[in-house]
C-alpha cells in the first residue's frame, strides 16, 4: 500500500525517537521512501548516522543549511513528500505547530507542506493533560492535522497515564489508512453544507432577552469537518463564546428568525445539518424600551413560536437539500424523542444527545450520540465533539455518494 510513497519524518527530542528508527524500517518494508528531519533535541536521542544509515539519505537538520544552493529549499523538502508524519511529536513541536512557529528546519517544514500531516505525540503524562497542550492538540485537529496516540502506559519518567508514544504498527497503520485513498481526505469537494450552531437569543426588551446553554461546539465542529472534507461550508451562527471555524463562511445571527432568513439565503445546499439550540419561542410584544420596575410588579410576558428552521428547510417542495440533519438535545427519553421528532421533522437523520445535567454535554467538549434513522438507531461510544464532527461528516459524505 505504500509503495513509492514518500514519507517525510520528523523526530523530535523524546525517548521514544528510538521507535522512530524502527518506524523507518517498517515503512520502507512496505516499500516507502523515507526522509528525515532531525531536530536539535531529537539528537540527544538518536544520532543522525543512526537515522541516515537507515534512511539512505542525507538527515536534514538544520534551517539555513537547507538555503545552499546545492541543498534542497525547505518548501521544496516538504513538498516532495506524500506524508509529513512527527514521530516523537514532543509538547513543544506540538505548541510550535499550533502557533505556527518557523525557528528551526522541523517547524519551518511543517509550515510550509501542502501534504497532510500526522503526528504520534509523546510527552510526560503532565504534560500532556496540561490544558496548553490539549488546546494545541485541538487546534491542530482543527487545523486537519491527524494524530496517533498516545497510548496509557508506564513512562521512562515512572510515570503512569496517556503520554507514550503510539506503537509502530499503529502508526504504520494510521498513515496506510490516510494513504488508503486520497479522494477520502475531500469526499464533499464541490459540495455545498450549511450548518446552524449555537443558541439564538430572542428579545424582551432592548436589554433583555431569552436564550439558553448551547455554547455551539458542536455545530462548529462539524462545520470544520465539513470544510476539512472539502465542502463549501456556510455557518449560520447565533452568539457563541467560540472563534469562527477557519475556512468556512460565518453568519451571525440573533434570532430564530434571522436565522432561517440565514439558511433560506444560504441554499441550495447538498447538506443542511442543524446543530443549533433555537428558542422554541418568542416573546410576542418585544417593548421598544426598557421594562421598568413598577408599581404594577412583574411583567407577564406572552410567548409566540418561532419557525421551525429544520422543519422548514425539511419540508422544501423544491430545492430541498439531499440530506437533512436534526439534532435532538433531549433530558429524558433521548431515543424515543429522537424518533418522534424524525418523523415530525421530516429531516433524513437525527442526531440525538442527552443533555441532561451532569451529563457534561452542555458547553462540554465530549458527547455521547445516537444516529436515529427511519432504518434504526445507532449508538456512539463517548468521544470528543470534533470526532462526533468528523464521523458524522465522514458518514454523510458516504450517504450522499450513494444518492
Ligand atoms: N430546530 C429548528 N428550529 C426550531 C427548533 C428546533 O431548526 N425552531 C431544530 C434544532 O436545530 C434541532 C432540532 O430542531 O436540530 C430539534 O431541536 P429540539 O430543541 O431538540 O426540538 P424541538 O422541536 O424544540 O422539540 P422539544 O423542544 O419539544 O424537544
Amino acid at each position: 500500500m505504500l509503495v513509492g510513497k514518500r514519507i517525510l519524518l520528523v523526530i523530535g527530542g523524546g525517548i521514544a525517537a528510538y521507535k522512530s528508527l524502527e518506524l523507518i524500517r517498517r515503512l520502507q518494508d512496505r516499500g516507502a521512501t523515507v526522509r528525515a528531519i532531525l531536530t536539535k533535541a531529537g539528537t540527544e536521542f538518536v544520532t543522525p548516522l543512526s537515522v541516515g544509515s537507515l534512511t539512505g539519505d542525507k538527515v536534514f537538520q538544520e534551517l539555513f543549511s537547507l538555503t545552499d544552493e546545492n541543498d534542497m529549499g525547505h518548501i521544496e523538502l516538504s513538498r516532495d513528500a506524500d506524508l509529513m508524519v512527527v514521530a516523537p511529536a514532543t509538547a513543544d513541536l506540538m505548541a510550535k505547530m499550533a502557533n505556527g512557529h518557523s525557528n528551526d528546519l522541523a517547524s519551518t517544514a511543517l509550515l510550509a507542506t501542502d501534504k497532510r500531516v500526522l503526528i504520534a505525540p509523546a510527552m510526560n503524562v503532565r504534560m500532556w493533560l496540561h490544558p496548553a497542550t490539549q488546546r494545541n492538540l485541538a487546534t491542530l485537529r482543527g487545523d486537519g492535522v491527524s494524530v496517533v496516540g498516545p497510548n496509557d502506559g508506564s513512562m521512562a519518567c515512572g510515570e503512569f497515564g496517556p503520554g507514550r508514544m503510539a506503537e509502530v504498527p499503529e502508526i504504520i497503520a494510521a498513515i496506510e489508512a490516510m494513504m488508503a485513498n486520497p479522494a477520502v481526505s475531500h469526499p464533499l469537494k464541490g459540495r455545498k453544507v450549511v450548518v446552524t450552531s449555537g443558541p439564538t437569543r430572542e428579545a424582551i426588551d432592548p436589554v433583555r432577552y431569552i436564550s439558553n446553554h448551547s455554547s455551539g461546539k458542536q455545530g462548529h465542529a462539524i462545520a470544520r469537518a465539513a470544510a476539512e472534507a472539502g465542502a463549501e461550508v456556510t455557518l449560520v451562527t447565533g452568539p457563541v463564546a467560540i472563534p469562527d471555524p477557519v475556512g468556512v463562511n460565518v453568519v451571525h445571527v440573533e434570532s430564530a428568525r434571522d436565522m432561517l432568513a440565514a439558511v433560506e439565503k444560504a441554499l441550495p445546499a447538498a447538506i443542511a445539518v442543524f446543530a443549533a439550540a433555537v428558542a422554541d419561542w418568542r416573546v410576542a410584544d418585544v417593548a421598544g424600551g426598557k421594562i421598568k420596575k413598577g408599581a404594577g410588579g412583574p411583567p407577564s410576558l406572552a410567548f409566540v413560536e418561532n419557525p421551525d428552521i429544520l422543519a422548514t428547510v425539511a419540508g422544501l417542495k423544491a430545492g430541498r437539500p439531499d440530506l437533512v440533519v436534526g439534532f435532538a438535545a433531549e433530558t429524558d427519553n433521548v431515543i424515543d424523542n429522537a424518533r418522534a421528532k424524525l418523523a415530525r421533522k421530516g429531516c433524513d437523520l437525527i442526531v440525538a444527545n442527552d443533555v441532561a445535567t451532569g451529563t457534561g454535554t452542555f458547553g462540554g467538549d465530549a458527547n455521547t450520540v445516537h444516529l436515529v434513522t427511519p432504518d434504526g438507531v445507532e449508538t456512539w461510544a463517548r468521544q470528543s465533539k470534533d470526532e462526533v464532527a468528523r464521523a458524522l461528516v465522514a458518514r454523510l459524505a458516504d450517504r450522499l455518494g450513494k444518492t
